[in-house]
């Protein structure tokens, strides 16, 4: 396999950012994984596992072995009257994966069209836009240990999926390689169209009947319109979560800023980090080559020359000042290296 070393990752992190890796390798096997993590020359390495590099921030080069993740292949991996199960090597890119299930009239996975990254990653943070998330289709994964080189298999209750959240992004956290993720789809679409854009967008399209391609092409307009394209302006979307706070916290800020954005989850309240964002007075905010994306306050972008220094203490000024302001905490929603 080929190791190299110091390795700009400029172009594998869509925030575009000029780190460095000391050492970086792809994998594509599991021959492949066994080899670089039994290698003694880096058994004490840390390691950094890579997928399409859309959620990631560096703040600094990456002083140890980066593992780029590029298992391919989908297939089929049964199937009964209801469900057909899609087995997606990590390393197939997402979108790319959304696009052949709909060809096949695999339902599931429609509202999650054009998020960037690669299949492996989607686990990681139960990726979701537009009312659904991963968990709500997810089988089951399988991930390589690094510490023990075997292949594990992790169930949905083993992933412990939140809002953001499963068990990668914290306890395993660099320690499993994902390999593959099985999607469990509907062979008859069960249309979800919950979220109001959604179904204006449809009615502006013309759309009679309704689709999963439909829906896709929807999602993807909505997205375009509002999200910056990391290929023109760095960054990895949502900055911050949408954080959840108390019944009572909620109505407190409603006293003084009627029109703040909540939605119930749970016994507690969801509010919108944009708009707490931009009522602070961030929204299209820019010094040098760092800022605050123009039409959507959550997304912090790179015009070219930003360092992920001057973007992570860019994230913490937004984040005091809504503390401030409001008495909330903000949590980053990006793996900050
Ligand atoms: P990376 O950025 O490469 O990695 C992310 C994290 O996962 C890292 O900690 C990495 O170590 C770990 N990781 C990656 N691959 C593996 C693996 N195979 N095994 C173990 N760990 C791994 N996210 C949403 O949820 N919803 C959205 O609507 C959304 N919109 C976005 C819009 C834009 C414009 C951008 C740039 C990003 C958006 N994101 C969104 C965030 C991002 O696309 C997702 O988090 C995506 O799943 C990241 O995939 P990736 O392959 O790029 O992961
Ligand atoms: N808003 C503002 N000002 C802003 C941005 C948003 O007032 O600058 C308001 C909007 O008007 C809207 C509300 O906030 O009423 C919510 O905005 P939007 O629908 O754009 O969604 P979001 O909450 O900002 C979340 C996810 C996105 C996902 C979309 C669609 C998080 C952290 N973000 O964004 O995910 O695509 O919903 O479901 O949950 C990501 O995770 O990277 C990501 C982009």
């Amino acid at each position: 396999m080929n190791i190299r070393e110091d390795v700009s990752l400029k172009q594998y992190n869509t925030f575009g950012i000029a780190a460095k890796a000391k050492f970086f390798a792809e994998v594509s096997s599991l021959a492949d994984a066994h080899e670089i993590c039994s290698d003694k020359q880096f058994s004490k390495t840390d390691k950094l596992i890579l997928g399409g590099g859309s959620n990631i921030l560096f703040t600094k080069d990456f002083d140890g072995l980066v593992i780029k993740n590029n298992f391919k292949g989908i297939e089929v991996d049964g199937d009964n009257d209801e469900y057909v199960f899609v087995k997606a090597g990590a390393g197939e890119n997402w979108h790319s994966f959304v696009l052949h299930c709909i060809e096949h009239n695999y339902a599931g996975v429609e509202n999650l069209s054009l998020i960037p990254g690669n299949v492996g990653a989607s686990p990681m943070q139960n990726i979701g836009a537009y009312g659904v998330e991963i968990k709500d289709v997810f089988h089951e994964l399988e991930a390589f240990e690094i510490a023990t080189s075997e292949l594990v298999r992790f169930s949905s209750a083993d992933c412990n999926f939140g809002y953001r959240e499963s068990v990668f992004k914290n306890k395993y956290r660099n320690q499993f390689i994902i390999t593959s993720v099985t999607f469990r789809l509907n062979k008859t679409p069960k249309f979800n169209i919950s979220y109001g854009a959604i179904e204006h967008e449809l009615q502006k399209m013309g759309v009679k009947e309704l689709s999963i391609a439909a829906i896709s092409k929807a999602v993807c307009n909505i997205r375009s319109s509002k999200l910056p394209d990391p290929k023109q302006i760095g960054n990895a979307g949502s900055f911050f979560k949408n954080p959840v706070v108390s019944y009572e916290l909620h109505e407190k800020i409603k006293k003084e800023f009627p029109n703040v954005i909540a939605y119930p989850s749970g016994s507690e309240i969801k509010l919108a980090a944009g708009w707490l964002i931009e009522q602070c007075g961030w929204k299209g905010y820019r010094k040098n080559d760092f800022g605050v994306h123009i039409n959507q306050a959550l997304v912090l972008v790179n015009y070219g020359g930003a360092s992920g220094d001057e973007l992570y203490n860019l994230s913490q000024e937004v984040m005091d000042s809504v503390q401030k302001k409001f008495g909330v905490s903000l949590e980053r929603e990006v793996n900050i290296v």
